[in-house]
């Protein structure tokens, strides 16, 4: 049965004065979730239309002048291309999973309540979690803990997980992974939670996705066209700054060259040179704000990546 999503959006205020000056044309919405970001951007600039992704197949649309297409934003380029459209006035990524998502016991995401190691957005990741937890060789669980995870105990969790097996759901794991993790360090935060993190972002290969999906949203921005992008862990966040620093260095050329001969053009100008943070309030009215990170740049005229 459909349950209306209780899912309260993160930094919508931020999110709306970025792109209100677009004015008009397809703002693309690439996380549509519980459409708060969506809504607001309706309710805020007449003059535009939403274009959303969800890569999740059970998010519902009911946001006025908005076109859900059930789709990974890895795959926004296609999905551009087969509803021809060839630019876009804006596009809000806000990364990650929803309150929604997160609290479905059957998901699989948390390591508050009990559920099947699944762990899939969608239909189109490979392999749910049991796949990694109870069949992957050990090196390739430490790589994934300590990559995704950035937990220095990976080695040791993952020789704590595969001793353990068959894990059968959430709650064992995080028994299993907080068992294994020195006592002193069980006082910072729960000892699962980057296990718990690095087997999602495997299991959807979301950094590859990110890469890709923000590529091809930079790509289809109009001259002018802004992006604002919210991210919730340093790997995330590295990547969007990376990529929108790449896309902001301009001539290359020594600087006495009188003419430019590097032929390198910007293709955005920085809207935020640090990560904005969610303020006092909002963090302490929605617990979700407080690891938010928010970047945002312009398509600069002229900048199309050569
Ligand atoms: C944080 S929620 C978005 C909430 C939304 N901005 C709002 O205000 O209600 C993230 C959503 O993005 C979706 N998502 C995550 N990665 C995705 C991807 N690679 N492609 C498409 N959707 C994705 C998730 O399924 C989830 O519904």
């Amino acid at each position: 049965m459909y349950q209306k999503p209780h899912h309260i959006s993160v930094m919508t205020a931020q999110v709306v004065d970025l792109l209100l000056p677009i004015e008009t044309g397809l703002v693309l919405d690439a996380t549509f979730g519980a459409g708060g970001h969506a809504r607001a951007l309706i309710e805020s600039i007449p003059g535009v239309q939403i274009l959303a992704l969800d890569r999740d197949p059970s998010v519902r649309c009911d946001v006025a002048r908005t076109r859900l297409v059930p789709a990974n934003f890895s795959e926004l380029a296609a999905v551009l291309a087969a509803e021809g459209i060839d630019e876009i006035a804006g596009a809000v990524f806000d990364l990650g999973l929803s309150s929604d998502q997160l609290d479905a016991p059957e998901r699989g995401f948390s390591y508050h309540v009990s559920g099947p190691l699944d762990m899939r957005m969608g239909p189109d990741a490979a392999v749910p979690a049991s796949e990694l937890v109870n069949v992957a060789s050990e090196g390739e669980l430490r790589d994934i803990i300590f990559r995704y995870g950035e937990d220095r105990f990976a080695r040791r969790i993952a020789a704590a997980i595969v001793a353990a097996r068959p894990i059968e759901d959430t709650t064992r794991l995080a028994e299993v992974v907080a068992d294994a993790v020195p006592a002193p360090a069980r006082r910072r935060g729960h000892p699962a939670r980057r296990t718990f993190q690095a087997l999602r972002i495997a299991v959807n290969d979301e950094l590859e996705a990110l890469r890709r999906g923000l590529d091809a949203a930079i790509d289809a921005l109009r001259a002018g066209g802004r992006i604002v992008v919210i991210s919730y862990h340093s790997l995330e966040d590295r990547i969007v700054k990376q990529r929108f620093a790449a896309g902001a260095v301009g001539c290359v050329c020594p600087p006495d060259l009188p003419v430019c001969g590097c032929g390198t053009v910007a293709e955005l100008r920085l809207l935020t040179r640090r990560a904005v943070t969610a303020g006092d309030d909002e963090v302490e009215a929605n617990r979700r704000a407080r690891s938010a990170r928010l970047r945002a740049a312009e398509k600069v005229a002229g900048g199309d990546a050569a």
